[in-house]
């Protein structure tokens, strides 16, 4: 299914405190702070010529972002930035004197990030970034997950020495319970996801991904005419379409937003004009888009700058993956997880269908940038789906 945008705010200007976060100044802040951080390298962007050829466009180009400051995900981006930025901000204020990026390992602001506890909800990859950025500055760090998250990822976040607390229900009803004990003990709630009165700290988290539109940018060769990214609450949608939006301005890309059919929060938010909440189904392929309610924060911006919103079968994503793992011949062979395919499944999904081929206006002259935009983050997950391992992939 697909959706042209109609909203009545499609193409008006962004709010100036969204220009401000996720804008040119966000990507400067974000930038900066990478530059402090010792495992960073800009992550690749691999044109697939082949494949671009096989499905009948001009150009593929895919920002991986599988091995983003070694989480296996483009998450490690937002919510270790976010814990940074609190406990420097926290720093500053009780040692009386600015600190920036640069003084993250002073032994003052380690004393200060001591006595912090971050806390957020995940289906993995941002518990893990969130676990990550706290290990980093001493502070603690207790992670809520929900039923449907596998033993093995909540392995990989607590291997960053985060307390686990599992959560019966669905990935929002996480959400509700890490802030409810989170503000009962006064500890900082670092959420990828906004609500009423809470925008700031996942404004943060979300201008931690601008930095993958802004390197993507950089290393495309042309400019991309498409983009298609995958949601689950939107923040990497809205984080990229408002980075696209405020630097290239009329020259920006078509944006398309891409959501598993069995989660599709947005394009129903797109559809009723207004945020809504939808039910809760069977469990969808693509876990970390298993989402129900978006983020207001990121509706009000894809309101405004994206183009169409889509839906992908569980099958297009299991496709997906196994076309980047077995590549056309002359093509790099990617490993993409399940939800880390999502965009190229949407792209997939759109040129199947004439309708939506011809809406999103995708002919041999579109350059389609996307974002995998997790490695095999589930690695047993991974070769059930697609018969290798993840090392075998990549060999
Ligand atoms: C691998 C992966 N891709 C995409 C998303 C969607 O991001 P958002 O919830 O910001 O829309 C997530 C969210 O957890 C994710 O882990």
């Amino acid at each position: 299914m697909f959706l042209l945008n109609r909203h009545p705010d499609y193409r008006s200007a962004l709010d100036p405190a969204d220009v401000e976060t996720l804008g040119p100044a966000g990507a400067d802040a974000i930038t900066a702070h990478l530059a402090q951080r010792e495992n960073h390298r800009p992550t690749p962007l691999h044109g697939l010529p082949a494949l671009a050829a096989a499905l009948g466009i001009g150009a593929l180009y895919i920002k991986d972002e599988g091995q983003r400051l070694g989480l296996g995900s483009f998450k490690a981006l937002g919510g270790a930035y976010a814990v940074i930025r609190l406990a420097l901000e926290a720093a500053s204020g009780k040692l009386g004197r600015k600190l920036d990026d640069a003084d993250m390992l002073d032994p003052a602001v380690r004393a200060v990030a001591a006595e912090m506890t971050f806390a957020c909800a995940t289906d993995g990859n941002h518990g893990r970034s969130v676990a990550q950025g706290a290990q980093l500055l001493g502070a603690k760090a207790v992670i809520f997950v929900h039923g449907g998250v596998s033993d093995e990822r909540v392995a990989a976040i607590a291997r960053f020495g985060a307390q686990m607390v599992r959560v019966p229900g669905t990935y929002d009803d996480s959400v509700v319970e890490a802030a409810r004990v989170a503000t009962e003990r006064g500890w900082t709630i670092v959420s990828d996801t906004s609500w009423d009165g809470y925008e700031r700290i996942p404004g943060l988290v979300m201008q931690g991904y601008t930095a993958i539109a802004r390197e993507g940018l950089a290393q495309m060769p042309e400019r991309p005419t498409h983009v298609f990214v995958q949601a689950g609450v939107g923040g990497i949608a809205a984080a990229l379409a408002a980075q696209m939006q405020t630097v290239l301005g009329d020259e920006r890309p078509f944006f398309t937003v891409v959501e598993p059919a069995l989660a599709a929060c947005i394009f129903e938010a797109a559809r009723q004009g207004r945020p809504v909440k939808i039910a809760h189904g069977a469990p969808t392929v693509m876990a970390m888009l298993e989402c129900y309610d978006p983020s207001p924060l990121a509706l009000r911006v894809l309101y405004r700058a994206a183009d169409a919103f889509l839906t992908a079968e569980d099958s297009d994503a299991v496709e997906a993956m196994n076309r980047l793992a077995r590549p056309v011949a002359g093509d790099p062979a990617i490993v993409a997880g399940e939800s880390g395919s999502a965009g190229l499944a949407g792209l997939l999904a759109a040129l199947r269908d004439p309708q939506a081929k011809a809406a999103l206006k995708l002919d041999a002259n579109s350059r389609v940038f996307l974002v995998n935009t997790e490695g095999a983050t589930d690695p047993e997950r991974y070769t059930e789906l697609v018969g290798l391992k993840p090392a075998e992939v990549a060999a």
